[in-house]
């Protein structure tokens, strides 16, 4: 077998304007107190309206490269995870190849939603093992707020927009990709769902009125999925890994709610300290959060040579995955 893949760069990024709890209360009926309390969240991040999926992404992706001190023309393999792209089609992934001049660089995007950059993660680990690809850049961005319905305040509060992004090839030094577990319940799609805008129901003034073209949740149900099935995934993953839970070192969650990260930081005993945040800051940025925070942690900690890291989402779909990392380099 060829090298295990390792992610060799990272980047992320967050749009400057700031959508804080205290806006939202301008705009429905809801307080901070309610917010923080059954979320966590304080403030997201929202793109300008210039700016789309694909400016976030290229923004992540060049920080990547860069990080990861290859050149464009050296990607052979995009992947975009998205639920916002650009168009329906050409791909996000497509416009992002021609922004970096990544010209050596098949491009696709992938949707598994929340779950998206873990289960690119899966994809690119599995095109540098066969050997088929040699650089694979992973890319999972976000402009959510052109789905969210700013007059439901089920949902509104919940998404920011952003974007992450990450190199995996088979080099000696990065994180290596030990195992990734993924799964689906398809049966449960309803919970979470955009209505209209694909071919069941194409746009038309019908649901444009109905307000089809935003994001609708059951969230209380995906609450209890998700618990459950982040869960299975984590103790699915590391037992693919030949690890226990004493193993884990860091924790980087999806970042949808500060209660469900509780529930499984307690679940697994990983302190409180040793379990990523951004919720505070960004809320949740569907495909792109795990990416995000992952970046940061890697910036922000002394993440040591030897210890694992965690990664876990969950989303429409439904979808979930985890993935076991191992730190093997020495940030300077
Ligand atoms: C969405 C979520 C925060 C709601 O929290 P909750 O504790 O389940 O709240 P409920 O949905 O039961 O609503 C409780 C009440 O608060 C109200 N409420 C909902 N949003 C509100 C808001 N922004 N401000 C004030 N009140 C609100 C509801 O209308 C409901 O009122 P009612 O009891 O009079 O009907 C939570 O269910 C959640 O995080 N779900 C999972 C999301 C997730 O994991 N997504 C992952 C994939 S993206």
């Amino acid at each position: 077998m060829n090298q295990k893949a390792k992610i060799v760069g990272l980047g992320a990024y967050l749009p400057e304007r700031v959508l804080s709890n205290l806006d939202l209360e301008k705009m429905v009926e809801t307080s901070d107190e309610w917010i923080t309390s059954r979320t966590g969240m304080k403030e997201r991040r929202l793109a300008a309206e210039n700016q789309f999926t694909s400016d976030l992404g290229f923004e992540a992706a060049k920080k990547a490269i860069e990080d990861s001190g290859l050149k464009a023309e050296e990607i052979d393999l995009i992947l975009v995870a998205t639920i916002t792209p650009d168009h329906v089609f050409p791909s996000t992934a497509c416009l992002i190849q021609n922004r970096l001049g990544a010209v050596n660089a098949a491009a696709m995007d992938l949707q598994a939603a929340c779950s998206g950059y873990i289960y690119a993660l899966s994809m690119a680990k599995a095109y540098v093992e066969s050997g088929m690809h040699k650089h694979v850049l992973i890319v999972a961005a976000e402009k959510l707020s052109s789905i969210v319905d700013y007059e439901d305040r089920n949902t509104c509060v919940l998404f920011g927009d952003g974007a992450s992004a990450c190199v995996v090839s088979g080099a000696k030094e990065g994180y290596t990709i030990e195992n990734v577990s993924l799964g689906c319940d398809g049966g449960q799609s309803d919970l979470l769902i955009l209505p209209a805008g694909g071919s069941k129901s194409p746009a038309s003034l019908e649901t444009v009125k109905a307000r089809e073209h935003f994001i609708k949740m059951e969230g209380k149900e995906v609450f209890k999925h998700a618990v459950r099935r982040m869960e299975g995934a984590v103790k699915d993953c590391l037992d693919a890994s030949g690890l226990s839970e004493s193993d884990i070192s860091w924790m980087v969650p999806h970042q949808a709610n500060i209660r469900i990260i509780e529930a499984l930081a307690r679940r697994f005993e990983v302190p409180k300290e040793h379990v990523y945040l951004t919720i505070h800051k960004y809320g949740n940025t569907s495909a792109s959060s795990v990416g995000i925070a992952l970046d940061e942690l890697l910036r922000e900690k002394e993440v040591k040579r030897g210890e694992r890291i965690v990664l876990f989402g969950f989303g429409a779909g439904l979808t979930w995955g985890a993935a076991t990392l191992t730190c093997e380099v020495d940030r300077g």
